[in-house]
């Protein structure tokens, strides 16, 4: 069975790969994809998002990193997956995650979405999180792979340069 797990990514945590080595676990293939959040202005491009996906992904054989724009259910009906991953941290995510999985029942009622419970340890961590701290100059060694905190103080290293006339 193939499954997606979809999210904006920007950056991957280790929140995130928590979720995504847990459900390779359970599905045959697992379609880590990369999707615009209409709400959010993303830090990094969807190319360096699946990049560093891509990198953290290494070693998990049945793990596919893939990117998308336009509904969820459509490119789970282009991909032939049956079910949506997602994680579920705290309370707090219950009821956007519920609106959310109840849209896509709406639009695609074939289409599953099954909720794998954060680990108690990333229960807090989002990529804001791992981002502002990196901003700010902090570590976020435990939070998010060695590589994605380099690729933080570049972005900040970046803003810097541009600030400067
Ligand atoms: N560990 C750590 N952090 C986690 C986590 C976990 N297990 N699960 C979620 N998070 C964090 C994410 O990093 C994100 O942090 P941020 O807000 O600081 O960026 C936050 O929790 C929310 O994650 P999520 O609920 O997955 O939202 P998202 O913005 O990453 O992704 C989409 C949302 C892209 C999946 C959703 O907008 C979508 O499906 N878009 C496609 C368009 C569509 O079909 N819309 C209709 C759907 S109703």
């Amino acid at each position: 069975m193939i499954a997606i797990y979809p999210g904006s990514f920007d950056p991957v945590t280790n929140g995130h790969l928590d979720i995504i080595e847990r459900a390779a676990a359970l599905f045959d293939e697992i379609i880590v994809a990369v999707a615009p959040n209409t709400g959010k202005e993303p830090l990094f491009s969807a190319e360096e998002r699946k990049e560093m996906l891509i990198e953290a992904c290494r070693g998990i054989d049945n793990v596919c990193i893939d990117s998308f724009e336009g509904l969820l259910v459509e490119y789970a009906r282009k991909t032939k997956a049956q079910v949506i991953v997602k994680g579920l941290r705290a309370l707090s995510d219950f009821q956007y995650e519920f609106e959310m999985a109840l849209t896509n029942r709406k639009l695609s009622p074939s289409i599953e979405t099954m909720f794998l419970m954060t680990c108690a340890e990333n229960s807090y961590l989002s990529s804001s999180i791992v981002k502002e701290i990196a901003a700010l100059g902090g570590s976020v060694v435990g939070l998010a792979p060695d590589f994605v905190a380099e690729r933080l103080r570049q972005k900040a290293r970046e803003g810097i340069r541009r600030d400067i006339p």
